[in-house]
Order: C-alpha cells, then sequence, then structure tokens
C-alpha cells in the first residue's frame, strides 16, 4: 500500500512538469479578447513562429509601446527577414494597439 501512494505520488508529478513544459504563455483574457477581435492570432502566437513572428521574439527587440503602435499601423518588413510582409493595420484603435504593445514588451521580463 506505501509502494503504491509512492507510484502515484512520484505520477502525478511527472505529469505536472510535462503539461507544465507543454503549456504555452497565455495572454490575459482582455488582450487574448483584443488580438482575437484584431485577427494577429490568425499570424501571431505568444511563443511560436505562425506566420507572423512569437510576440515574445518581438519583445526582444526592445521597441517603445509607441513604436510597436507605429509598427502595426505601418509594417516594416525589412525587420523580419524571412517572413512574409505584414499588411498594414491602421484600423485597429489607438487605445486598443497601446494596450496589446505594452502585453508585448511584458513578455520581455519572462
Ligand atoms: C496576415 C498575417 C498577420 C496579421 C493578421 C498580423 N500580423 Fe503582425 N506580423 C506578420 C508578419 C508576417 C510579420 C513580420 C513581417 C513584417 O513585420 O512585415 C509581423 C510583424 C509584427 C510585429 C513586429 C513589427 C516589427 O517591425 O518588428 C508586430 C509588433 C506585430 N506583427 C503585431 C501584430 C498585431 C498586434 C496584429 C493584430 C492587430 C498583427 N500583428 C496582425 C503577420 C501578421
Amino acid at each position: 500500500m506505501k509502494k503504491r501512494t509512492q507510484f502515484l505520488f512520484q505520477a502525478l508529478i511527472l505529469v505536472f512538469f510535462a503539461s507544465a513544459a507543454n503549456a504555452q504563455l497565455k495572454p490575459p483574457a482582455a488582450i487574448d479578447a483584443l488580438l482575437s477581435k484584431h485577427t494577429c492570432l490568425v499570424c501571431h502566437k505568444v511563443e511560436t513562429r505562425l506566420i507572423g513572428p512569437a510576440y515574445v521574439e518581438v519583445a526582444k527587440k526592445k521597441y517603445t509601446a509607441e513604436k510597436i503602435v507605429e509598427l502595426i499601423y505601418k509594417p516594416k518588413p525589412e525587420n523580419w527577414a524571412g517572413y512574409p510582409p505584414m499588411a498594414a493595420m491602421p484600423n485597429v484603435p489607438k487605445a486598443e494597439a497601446l494596450k496589446i504593445a505594452k502585453w508585448i514588451n511584458s513578455l520581455a521580463k519572462k
């Protein structure tokens, strides 16, 4: 009985670590809603390359939030060799673009 309990305990720990390693960073719900609404998620994931670069990679560029907003309105494909050009998205309201930009930059600390 004691061995069995120990085995179960070890199995639980394994499952815990395996799922933690697989989990992608999730944006907070409010940001997730903005990213979905503006279709960003069609091309971007948080930690892996999709059509566009992962947001953690964008965070490494250390842009200011204002600069990111500018790049959403007027992308510079030359910043991302090997990627197709992103279409300009001038209809994202500035306040919302800024919230997204600040969240992208918050990824740099992790
Ligand atoms: C149709 C696909 C697509 C959509 C939709 C899209 N992106 Fe992109 N994005 C890309 C690609 C491809 C790149 C890299 C090439 C480039 O910058 O033009 C990129 C680059 C970026 C960059 C980096 C800019 C730079 O110059 O370093 C940011 C920031 C970004 N996207 C944010 C967003 C946000 C926020 C949205 C939603 C409002 C969004 N993207 C929607 C494809 C997309």
